[in-house]
């Protein structure tokens, strides 16, 4: 299983006595290089970046660090091993081998699955290309890189699986995965949040906390997957996607201590105040949740939903640590809490657990959410603050589902147009706003030196101090 550097494409699965898979993927490859240039971080190419590279998926093998230029990332195919005599978890399949190879019958939604998720890679990666140009540290910086590079391996993860396993379409969806591109009006990708533009260090440390946290949820029930090729592939992704949220969590918390910092020094909670000492004031980061919350919670789809169950029933798609679970697996008989909009009010009812995975999906994602919510609140507590940041609630601002376009308010009120329209500048960020956030966006990049609107970090990646210069500039840069 160790992770052959000596192919032009590195990687675990034996590329090497494939001549025509190999072939495949190096001719994609130039034209996701290019991909890379035009889409990727912006005027990056001569940085050296203190990254880490996977050399083996065993624990002490796949965060590997180095300086490496970033178009010379060693992108490539890693998949975790094979777990001896796995059994498909759950469906109709239970308890049969799984599959090494795509059965028939299933081919169109296994497609469809991976094109869904391989989409969101190189689209967050779109969306974050001109971030940095304004960070706030080289630390901060070399995070950023560092999820860059690996969403752009998530891609080839889940083009390896197209090619590999789903002959021309694979490599027509392949080449398609290139084509479109985040927030572009004729081409754009296929889920709303990644058309969403990331502007601003605010909008990306929430969307690494919401979004890439989606990205968890959908990976892990990918990984339960009786397609066994998907589930190892899931499995390795997720070992690096906690990192992507964890500069989520710790960056939206630096930015709440630093708010409370200047809070305590100045003895206001003035926004007009804070706003002009240079930091975010706490309403605004409350308005910046709301907004990346829920177009994250969207991304979990309608509330009951034919194709989910379908997935499930055939062994493709599972629930969040479904092995784990208890009950039988297939979900026939069991009901499920569905948040529903009844006669103009909310209600709960006990629905189809087969038909609501979707939901079950997003309810240990809000759990999960609501987690670094009461971290940060403790630092608000710890600090003295007396605001405390809240998930608005699951039907706040929805466009896919039971309460799609319906005005509901953040506390989860069905609400008429006039309210609605009277506290939305209250409860979504303004322009005003989010002209605000941006006008605070400006490039630091001295060793140890830091913008004014965020706190340092309490540690530093690999060991280093936080003050480490992660990122070395060459000329002409
Ligand atoms: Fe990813
Ligand atoms: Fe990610």
């Amino acid at each position: 299983m160790s992770i052959n550097y000596a192919d032009r494409i590195p990687n675990n699965v034996g590329l090497s006595d494939n001549r025509r898979l190999q072939r495949a993927l190096e001719s994609w490859q130039p034209n996701y290089m290019k991909w890379w240039g035009e889409m990727g971080p912006d005027g990056s190419s001569d940085f050296d970046v203190y990254l880490r590279t996977a050399v083996s998926v065993e624990s002490d093998g796949w965060a590997n660090f180095g300086f490496v230029k970033m178009p010379e990332y060693r992108w490539g195919i890693f998949l975790t091993k094979p777990e001896a005599e796995r059994v498909i978890p759950f469906g109709d399949h239970r308890g049969e081998p799984v599959w090494q190879e795509v059965p028939g019958e299933y081919r169109a939604p296994l497609r469809r699955l991976i094109v869904t998720q391989g989409d969101t890679e190189p689209a967050s990666v779109e969306q974050q290309r001109r971030l940095g140009l304004t960070c706030p540290s080289l630390y901060d910086l070399r995070n950023l890189f560092q999820i860059n590079v690996e969403e752009g391996r998530h891609l080839w993860a889940m083009v390896y699986l197209l090619h590999a396993y789903f002959g021309r379409d694979g490599r027509e969806e392949a080449e398609a995965m290139l084509e479109r591109h985040s927030g572009d009006a004729d081409r754009p990708r296929i889920l709303g949040a990644f058309n969403e533009p990331t502007p601003n260090w605010l909008s990306y440390l929430m969307f690494t906390y919401f979004t890439d946290r989606d990205g968890k949820y959908q990976l892990a029930a990918l990984a339960e997957s009786g397609f066994d090729p998907l589930a190892r592939t899931c499995r390795f992704m997720l070992t690096e996607e906690a990192h992507h949220m964890f500069v989520g969590e710790t960056g939206v918390m630096r930015v709440v201590q630093r708010t409370a910092e200047v809070m305590r020094e100045l003895g206001t909670d003035d926004p007009e105040r804070l706003r002009a000492a240079g930091v975010i004031d706490l309403p605004t980061i409350q308005k910046y949740v709301n907004f990346h919350y829920s177009v994250s919670v969207d991304l979990f789809g309608q509330e009951i939903s034919t194709n989910a169950a379908n997935y499930f029933t055939a062994g493709l798609k599972g629930r969040y640590l479904e092995s784990r679970l208890d009950g039988d697996h297939r979900l026939t008989a069991d009901l499920w809490p569905v948040h529903t909009v009844r006669e103009g009010r909310i209600a709960v009812e006990q629905l189809s657990a087969l038909g609501a995975v979707n939901e079950r999906l997003r309810d240990d994602y809000i759990k999960d959410c609501q987690r670094g919510l009461e971290r940060w609140n403790r630092a608000l507590e710890t600090a003295g603050a007396d605001f405390r940041l809240e998930l608005p609630h699951r039907f706040f601002n929805r466009r896919i589902g039971n309460a799609a376009n319906l005005r509901i308010s953040p506390d989860g009120r069905l609400i008429a147009e006039a309210e609605w329209q009277s506290n939305a500048s209250q409860w979504l960020p303004t322009p005003e706003d989010m002209a605000y956030v941006d006008s605070l966006m400006r490039r630091v990049t001295a060793p140890g030196k830091i913008a004014n609107w965020i706190a340092p970090p309490t540690r530093g990646i690999d060991g280093k101090p936080w003050d480490f210069e992660y990122v070395r500039f060459n000329a002409g840069n």
